[in-house]
């Protein structure tokens, strides 16, 4: 047989393989200052395909004292438009993580997700998010307390290390002695940050050693990526999607082969529109509405054909008419590009 005909023969399996496998879970990440409330609720009722959302992490509370009202609000539904959300905690504290989740059960929350995994050094160096991976003890600590008191679902969301993907070997065998409901691993060590590509060796050496149910975190921002991802590691159905949703709000939609309404570019704007309403509503039209419009466009810019000048206009917006025109400048000029090259059905 030629070269040419294996290769042809087995593209034609991968292809098939891919696109009868059930699709995978996803799960919309959670990103501090972006993935707030009213972004959560207002992204699930514009968009399908996410099967979780996570609140970005809730750190520093006083166990004891009641929780603050902007806390309380920013854990207000517990569903988004029947989207189960998860609350996230960031601590090495068994007692704070504790306590959050008697009031998270309390609240009706069914899972409450502990954060290894932020490599911010102001947040690592005091032994928290990923800072506390290469200390297995202290892990194993945390975790004995937490599991015998706990009455929801625990799961974690961690990297491959802090310093080296080499510390996953001291600390993934504490993980498996607990029912952690599901581990997200993000393919990189804490010191990376974002920078560089994904570990996919290392990842797949955490496979063979991780047994809870593993969700992968990385760099997947098209169905390309994510086709890739599962030619590789086809026994993992569990998703966690970050700057790729940002991005692409229907990303979820075109990795589960769900059909795009006619004019995404519309409804991506309805749905920009909704959310900037929203928070002047919530906000009471305090002008920190502008910031967190820019933080998200910063994302949401490179979606369009030109994203540096896309974000230059929204950056530059002093006032809400400006931000108003702004956007009303880039959907008539510029073009929305997600939703073709990657997408199984092109409408
Ligand atoms: C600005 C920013 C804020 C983030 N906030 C959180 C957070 O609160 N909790 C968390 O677990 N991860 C946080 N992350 C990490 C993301 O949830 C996600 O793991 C990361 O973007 C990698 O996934 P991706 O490659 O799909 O984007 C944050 C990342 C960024 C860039």
């Amino acid at each position: 047989m030629s070269i040419n005909l294996l290769k042809y023969l087995h593209d034609f399996y991968t292809y098939f393989r891919i696109t009868l496998t059930a699709p995978p879970k996803i799960y919309f990440a959670p990103f501090q200052g972006i993935t707030t409330q009213v972004f959560r609720a207002v992204y699930a009722r514009h968009f399908i395909g996410v099967d979780k959302l996570f609140t970005p992490y809730f750190s520093n509370f006083e166990p004891g004292c009641k929780l603050p009202p902007r806390k309380l609000t920013a854990l207000k539904n517990q569903f988004e438009n029947g989207v189960e959300v998860v609350p996230q905690v960031l601590s090495k504290n068994a007692d704070e993580i504790l306590w959050l989740a008697k009031n998270c059960e309390q609240m009706g929350f069914n899972e409450l997700n502990w954060n290894l995994g932020c490599p911010y050094p102001q947040v690592a160096s005091k032994k928290r998010g990923a800072g506390l991976l290469p200390y297995p003890v202290l892990l194993d600590e945390v975790l004995e307390k937490v599991f015998s008191e706990i009455n929801i679902a625990f799961s974690v969301k961690c990297r491959l290390g802090y310093a080296s993907a080499d510390e996953q070997k001291a600390f993934v065998p504490v993980f498996n002695r607990y029912p952690i409901s599901e581990l997200t691993l993000h393919a990189r060590i804490g010191k990376q940050l974002y920078s560089g590509q994904p570990d996919m060796e290392a990842f797949a050496e955490a496979l063979t050693l991780i047994k809870q149910p593993l969700v992968y975190n990385g760099d997947i921002f098209s169905r390309e990526d994510y086709n890739q991802f599962t030619s590789r590691f086809p026994s993992i159905n569990l998703l966690m999607l970050g700057r790729g949703v940002l991005r692409n709000p229907f990303l979820p939609m075109l990795i589960k082969g769900i059909e795009l309404p006619e004019d995404p570019k519309t409804q991506i704007r309805q749905f920009v529109d909704e959310l900037y309403l929203a928070y002047r509503e919530e906000r009471d039209d305090n002008p920190s509405v502008l910031n967190a419009m820019k933080e998200y466009w910063a994302y949401l810019a490179e979606s369009f054909d030109d994203p540096l000048r896309v974000f230059r206009k929204i950056r530059k917006a002093k006032k809400f008419t400006d931000y108003e025109e702004a956007v009303a400048d880039i959907f008539d000029t510029f073009k929305w590009e997600e939703s073709d090259s990657s997408s199984p059905q092109k409408h």
